[in-house]
């Protein structure tokens, strides 16, 4: 049971269907280290991570179709019955218009609204949270919350520390408003935000008139080779990171009046297995509760989390009255956690 007095946060969500899309290629660590000075021992022991999936031919709007459609038939809803289509993305194929507005056609959302939401890493949290709220709202009855990522055109390959972490993917889930209680914590430290960047490319502009503007925030790399690509200090990230998903499990579970130990299961962003184990140990959670499928995945951003919910919902372990907590951190840099009873 969740405490008294959390009638008036009565803005819950359930989850009715999920869905994902991983692509087909696989980089394994010893592949990098073909084309890289690293080895399988140095990346696994550092991040956990011994294989990602990167999209060798298909844009990102495709991943986040597949994922959609995946989600909206294991809800059993019509499309038509869909609200609002909600995208999380920092990789869109297009800087218009919205990746919400592709997927909302291919899946057939006739009655849709549609936006994207743009916080990296923390994306699904951000636009979950953001489902909730219009879910509050009479109008939004079934929402479509997809969180796609195709970051290997970002990635620079001669960079070791970077590159060896991202992998390509995309996550789904249809929400429907439960009746029951949620709560949230955000956050943001935009003073971070030269920690993960990647800039916008408007090289290819033929106005006479253009130069590429040297105004560039300070601590923000303008050479021509780094422009173009993410760019990451991984210290900064990493200690932010940890530091990040205590303060944001702590923070919401103090609002709902919840104890760790009352959460049946976390959902954390899978950036790094020595974060999630750092924050884990930091909070005194059950490991058991906690879910990682970096090892295969590496870190998808904002498709890190609804991967998860898609994996595990097929292999039928979310359960109605479960409390599940997400946890995310990401460029920004934001941060963010979600409590919710299913
Ligand atoms: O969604 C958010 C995305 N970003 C993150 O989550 C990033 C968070 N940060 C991290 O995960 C870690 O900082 C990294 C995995 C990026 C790096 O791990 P680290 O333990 O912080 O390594 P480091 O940067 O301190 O580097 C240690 C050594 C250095 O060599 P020297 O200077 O000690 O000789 C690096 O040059 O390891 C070297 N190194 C590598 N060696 C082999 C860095 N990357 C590699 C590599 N293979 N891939």
């Amino acid at each position: 049971m969740f405490p008294s007095g959390c009638e008036d946060r009565m803005r819950g969500i359930k989850i009715i269907g999920a869905g994902m899309y991983v692509p087909e290629t696989v980089i394994s660590n010893d592949w990098l280290s073909t084309i890289l000075d690293t080895n399988d021992e140095w990346i696994y022991s550092r991040t956990g991570i011994r294989e990602r999936r990167i999209s060798v031919d298909k844009p990102n709007f495709w991943m986040a179709e597949q994922a959609a459609l995946a989600a909206v038939r294991d809800s059993g809803i019509d499309p038509s019955e869909i609200d609002l289509v909600l995208a999380a993305t920092c990789s869109p194929d297009y800087y218009y218009p919205a990746l919400s507005c592709l997927v909302q056609h291919s899946v057939g959302a006739v009655n849709a609204a549609a936006f994207d939401i743009n916080s990296a890493c923390t994306g699904f949290i951000n636009a979950l949270d953001t489902a909730s709220r219009f879910l509050e709202d009479g109008d939004y009855r079934n929402i479509l919350v997809v969180a796609s990522e195709r970051l290997a055109p970002h990635c620079d390959y001669t960079d070791r520390t970077a590159s060896i972490l991202f992998g390509d993917g995309a996550g789904a889930a249809v929400v429907t408003k439960s009746g029951k209680p949620m709560w949230s914590y955000l956050s943001a430290k935009g003073d971070y935000f030269n920690a993960l960047y990647c800039k916008t490319d408007h090289s290819r502009s033929n106005c006479p008139l253009l130069k590429d503007s040297d105004a560039y925030p300070e601590g923000i790399i303008d050479s021509e080779a780094k422009t173009h690509t993410l760019q990451m200090n991984g210290k900064a990230v990493y200690k932010f990171a940890v530091d990040a998903m205590q303060t944001a499990v702590t923070k919401v579970l103090e609002k709902s009046g919840l104890h760790t130990e009352d959460i049946d299961l976390y959902i954390p962003h899978q950036a790094n297995a020595r974060i999630i184990e750092s924050a884990v140990k930091g909070l005194k959670l059950p490991e058991d509760k906690v879910y990682v499928n970096l090892e295969k995945r590496g870190n998808t951003s904002s498709a890190c989390i609804p991967t998860c919910l898609a994996e595990l919902k097929q292999a039928g372990r979310i359960k109605d009255g479960m409390k599940i907590c997400l946890v995310g951190f990401g460029a920004g840099l934001t941060s963010g956690a979600i409590v919710f009873e299913q």
